[in-house]
């Protein structure tokens, strides 16, 4: 099966991460999907956004959740791609509604890890049910109590798992909790073990983030299922080039 490109954050190599911007070029680049981030703000409406801050890439500072979202849309979210000066931090809402009339796939992922938000599974859930986007998302987390609740609330949720550094059978604990695939970083490979592993617990391996070039061209010999990178038109030629030489 020929490995899918998911745009990291939207095509974040070349438009502010998270912003409609990346994801309409990530549109444009022909990904077969866009990786976000989502978090709550003061007044409880779903942003996407990777830092609990804003600091890194807004002209401001401070935290996501002690803001309202009328507040947050003040900010230029430019700080990496300065020309992008219309840039802003988007709803959830915003974005699957960018994505409704294309066929890419959404994994959102929620980030729960410092602050629990309480209740962003609920909202999450049923944004992408008023969008009737359901069976285009894929629901990922760090935190895999998200996960869980999830697939509690809705059993029909695809789900993935995120996890980095050190795990010992993590196709078998996927599998305990409930997910649907694996979300391992680059670093671990090439690993022939995992892969195998993954293949035998029938846990498809969406791999972050895919920058460098031979690894892109190893994994897409590997038949990953997706790769998920900073730079989505890079990653397309080497995935369709893998296809027209087999
Ligand atoms: O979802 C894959 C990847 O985005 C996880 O790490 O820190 O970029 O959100 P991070
Ligand atoms: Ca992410």
């Amino acid at each position: 099966m020929k490995t899918k490109v998911w745009a990291h954050r939207g095509a974040s190599a070349y438009a502010p991460e998270n912003t409609l911007e990346a994801f309409e070029l990530a549109i444009k680049q022909k990904a077969d999907g866009i990786e976000l981030d989502v978090q709550l703000t003061k007044d409880k409406k779903l942003v996407v956004i990777h830092d609990e801050t804003i600091d890194r890439v807004c002209d401001g500072s401070g935290y996501v959740k002690e803001f309202t979202l009328e507040e947050l849309k003040q900010f230029h979210c430019n700080k990496l791609h300065p020309q992008f000066k219309d840039a802003v931090i988007p709803e959830l809402g915003e974005v699957l509604m960018l994505l409704k009339p294309t066929s890419l796939t959404v994994n959102i992922e929620l980030k729960t890890g410092i602050f629990r938000y309480k209740g962003i599974e609920e909202k999450v859930l049923t944004e992408v049910k008023m969008a009737g986007m359901e069976d285009r998302v894929i629901y990922s987390s760090f935190h895999h109590k998200s996960i869980v609740k999830i697939k509690k609330l809705d059993p029909d949720a695809v789900t993935g798992l995120l996890f980095s550094d050190g795990w010992i059978n993590v196709t078998g604990y996927a599998r305990l909790i409930g997910a649907d695939a694996l979300h391992p970083p680059v670093y671990q490979f090439p690993n022939r073990q995992l892969i195998k592993n993954s293949r035998k617990r029938k846990l498809p391996l969406h791999i972050w983030t895919v920058n460098d070039e031979p690894m892109m061209e190893y994994l897409a010999a590997q038949e990953v299922a997706a790769i998920i990178t900073n730079t989505p038109d890079i990653a397309r030629k080497i995935v369709d080039k893998k296809g027209t030489i087999l």
